[in-house]
């Protein structure tokens, strides 16, 4: 039986490493899962009570396709409080997750055959969810050089374009696009009638106090759209809960997409999701960002001992990108050989870099710093014991 061409997206590598490493763990061997881009903490507590409270006495049935009202309303106060920027309620999307927030953006926004730009080393699913639509994915090569994010000469290089996909911070790297960088993006495909998504699942998860994060809500009047989350700075990445915050000709093309698509995203999420906003929801966010800091001081520091000279800046998120070359591995065999003998799960470049990818491995710190600590220990001691 046929299958569709647009079925034929890469793996994630890192699945075989944690397929790797679950077999390990239950083998009753230990293994540091640094692969995983996500936070051990779980929700807030003030999230999860409201979300007992909703199990027992709350209505749980379909709410309206872009979202639960008073959600909708929590998110764009959100605007206001963070980067006073007014967003009506009505421009919101509540999605499932900002991957299925992606899906949406992109059915709304582009067409087959559609060039839509994006930085290479990247999050993975931006191009093959765009491949799958029959999108044709431009990368633009990013390095240290532009902190691995795309400029206008790359876009000024990158021949017609209809779409331009940004995330800051960015996974892998960490790395940030300023006010004024992205202020420049923003008119670059404002001039060219070029839809400007930004992803920022990352924001608030920033080490700088002056780090000046922007958001493209600024832009939507220029047709940018906004994707964002509740998975990472909020720590609630099963809750499947995200949003988009759309230009006025996105609005009723997303809805009526939404509506056919998912019905609505989950009404428990939702519901429960508003209280991630309350002051105890904040401090607890802001907490698990403390506890980033502290591993990715920690991590900074040693940086001397792992003998990893190449490394993004990570302003924000919560990933180290390494080059791992000079070891003389490529990076899909460092990273088997590190969990194979070391017990320390990292995630190879490739999943995010199909030209460069080799030379790189992503470390998440997203987990304890005590645990980080010992991954280091153990990498130091198994980079120690290679033949270079
Ligand atoms: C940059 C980036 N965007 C989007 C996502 C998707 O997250 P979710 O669908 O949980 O919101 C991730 C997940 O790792 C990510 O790193």
């Amino acid at each position: 039986m046929k299958v569709a061409t647009r079925a034929h997206v890469p793996p994630f590598a890192v699945m075989e490493i944690l397929a790797a490493a679950n077999a390990r763990r239950a083998a009753g061997a230990d293994v540091l899962n640094l692969c995983a881009g996500e936070p051990s903490t779980g929700a807030s507590e003030v999230v999860r009570q409201r979300a007992v409270e909703l199990l027992t006495s709350g209505d749980l049935g379909y709410t309206e396709a872009l979202g639960a009202p008073g959600l909708r309303a929590a998110i764009a106060a959100h605007y206001r409080t963070w980067y006073d920027v007014d967003v009506d309620p009505a421009r919101i999307a509540v999605t499932t997750g900002s991957s299925g927030g992606f899906m949406l953006a992109f059915l709304a926004a582009f067409d087959v055959g559609d060039r839509v730009a994006l930085a290479r080393p990247g999050y993975p699913a931006y191009a093959n969810i765009l491949r799958a639509l029959g999108c044709e994915v431009v990368e633009l090569p990013c390095g240290p050089e532009s902190r691995f994010q795309p400029t206008v000469a790359h876009l000024d290089a990158a021949g017609p374009l209809d779409g331009l996909v940004v995330a800051s911070p960015a996974n892998p790297t960490g790395t940030m696009i300023g006010a004024s960088a992205l202020a420049d993006l923003a008119a670059w495909c404002a001039d060219r009638g070029v839809r400007l998504v930004s992803d920022e699942i990352y924001h608030g998860i920033t080490y700088d106090d002056d780090a000046q994060v922007a958001t493209a809500a600024q832009y939507l009047d220029t047709g940018a759209v906004v994707v964002n989350s509740f998975s990472k700075y909020w720590a609630m990445t099963g809750w499947r809960l995200g949003w988009l915050v759309l230009p006025d000709d996105l609005v009723a093309p997303v809805d009526a997409l939404a509506g056919n698509v998912a019905l609505c995203p989950p009404a428990l999420a939702q519901h429960a999701g508003v209280a991630a906003f309350s002051p105890d929801g904040y401090a607890a966010a802001r907490a698990n960002v403390e506890r980033y800091a502290a591993s990715r001081a920690l991590l900074l520091e040693r940086l001397p001992e792992l003998g990893w000279t190449h490394v993004a800046p990570a302003d924000g998120a919560f990933y180290l990108y390494a080059d791992v070359s000079s070891t003389g591995l490529d990076s899909v065999t460092w990273c088997a050989r590190l969990l194979d003998e070391a017990g320390v799960a990292l995630t190879p470049g490739t999943d995010f870099d199909p030209v460069d990818g080799h030379r790189f491995v992503r470390l998440s710190f997203a987990s304890s710093p005590a645990v980080v600590r010992e991954a280091v220990d153990r990498i130091v001691r198994w980079q120690g014991t290679l033949a270079v």
